[in-house]
């Protein structure tokens, strides 16, 4: 029998967002074919520490709270994690041929994670550490995005101490710029969590005061009338787009309640696009994944302007919701790709990734 592939599922995180990565690990774990991979959970707490599982605990919660503590090394020779306290593990376990960081959010979706694995030298899943970084901060990767010529909805961006020190001016250098209703979003989160939509100057301080809570830079939009819609991306240097989808928020918009806690959001899958919109969307996707320097996969997220029909690169999610009922597998679902061919594919792509870096010289010699 061909050796199997270990991999270690990295999941949780000190993120907002720690409990959607439960949900997309469990989903990921199951998903991978058992003859082709031995998983190894890895479960990040919300206060930052690595824990190991094993065979005896079943639910992901319970590594978290049992697993053996471990450190992640960054010596690219040896093992990958380092136990900590004494209860044994398995050599074996320690040694790991991939990493899926399956980690939304801070700490694990910006760059963070995936610079101590760059370090380790260990294959994985997903952007770099630029990628990530720059896919992370909205007010960076919209500059990114209007750097390649992509169209994105007029912003502003603003300090935490700009706030702090001045608030009247500060909304009133906002209102000069753009018009209510406006979105006011930290901007390094997703989930929507912090980000509120403001109709009029009574909700800017409030919408400011909140989202400065979860970030030191703010991003302020204006708020469009808009469709939603959605598509995947895989590849490394030669990536391709999905099937386009579109969601429709229960809520006035897909807010954190919408998105995780009431049902009634519905996934429209394929959206309801002319052949032309498909086509520009799949498009646009590919070149917002090429300029903020995207790897392995990503979803790319549009508004389409009802007014103007105009499409606006919204944002690219490095690390996609991966849950079987998540619109990134679903859309590569439709598109032809099962949700355990895709996985399969995400974790070749790691290993190509990592072949194409070492044929990289890291030293020089004139
Ligand atoms: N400029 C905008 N106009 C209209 N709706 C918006 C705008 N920006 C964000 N939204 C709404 O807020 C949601 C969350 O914003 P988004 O920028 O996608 O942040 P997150 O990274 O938390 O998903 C979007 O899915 C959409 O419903
Ligand atoms: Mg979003």
């Amino acid at each position: 029998m061909k050796k199997r592939i270990r991999v270690g599922v990295l999941f949780g995180g000190r993120s907002g967002e720690h409990e959607v990565s439960l949900v997309s690990a469990a989903s990921v774990i199951k998903a991978l074919n058992p003859a082709k991979y031995e998983v190894v959970p890895i479960g990040v707490s919300r206060e930052g520490r690595w824990h190991v599982g094993s065979k005896a605990l079943k639910r992901l919660s319970d590594v978290l709270e049992h697993g053996t503590h471990v450190i992640p090394s960054v010596d690219p020779q040896g093992p990958k994690l380092i136990p900590l306290d004494s209860r044994q593990l398995q050599k074996a376990q320690l040694k790991l041929d991939v990493i899926f960081p399956v980690l939304h959010g801070t700490f694990g979706e910006d760059g963070t994670v995936q610079g101590v694995l760059e370090l380790a030298g260990i294959p994985y899943v997903g952007a770099g550490v630029l990628g990530s970084a720059a896919g992370m901060d909205k007010d960076v990767m919209k500059r990114l995005f209007r750097d390649a010529g992509l169209p994105v909805v007029d912003w502003v961006m603003v300090l935490r101490w700009e706030l702090e020190q001045s608030p009247g001016r500060l909304r009133r250098l906002i209102e000069s710029k753009l018009d209510y209703p406006l979105f006011v979003k930290p901007a390094n989160l997703g989930s929507s969590v912090g980000i509120s939509k403001v109709h009029n100057r009574r909700e800017l301080g409030p919408a400011l005061d909140l989202a400065a809570r979860y970030d030191r830079k703010i991003i302020v939009e204006k708020g469009l009338d808009a469709r939603e819609v959605e598509c995947s991306v895989l590849g490394n240097d030669q990536p391709e787009a999905s099937v386009p989808g579109e969601i429709v928020s229960v809520n006035e918009f897909y807010d954190y309640e919408a998105k995780y806690v009431k049902e009634g959001s519905e996934l429209v899958i394929p959206a309801k696009l002319s052949r032309a919109q498909t086509r520009l969307v799949q498009d646009l996707a590919l070149r917002a994944f090429r300029a903020v320097d995207c790897e392995g996969m990503a979803r790319v997220d549009f508004l389409l302007d009802r007014p103007s029909n105009k499409l606006f690169v919204n944002e690219v999610n490095t690390i996609p919701g991966f849950t079987p009922i998540s619109m990134y597998p679903k859309m590569w679902e439709a598109s032809g790709i099962p949700y355990p061919a895709l996985l399969d594919r995400l974790i070749e792509l790691a290993f190509e990734r990592h072949r194409e870096k070492e044929r990289t010289r890291y030293d020089y010699k004139s």
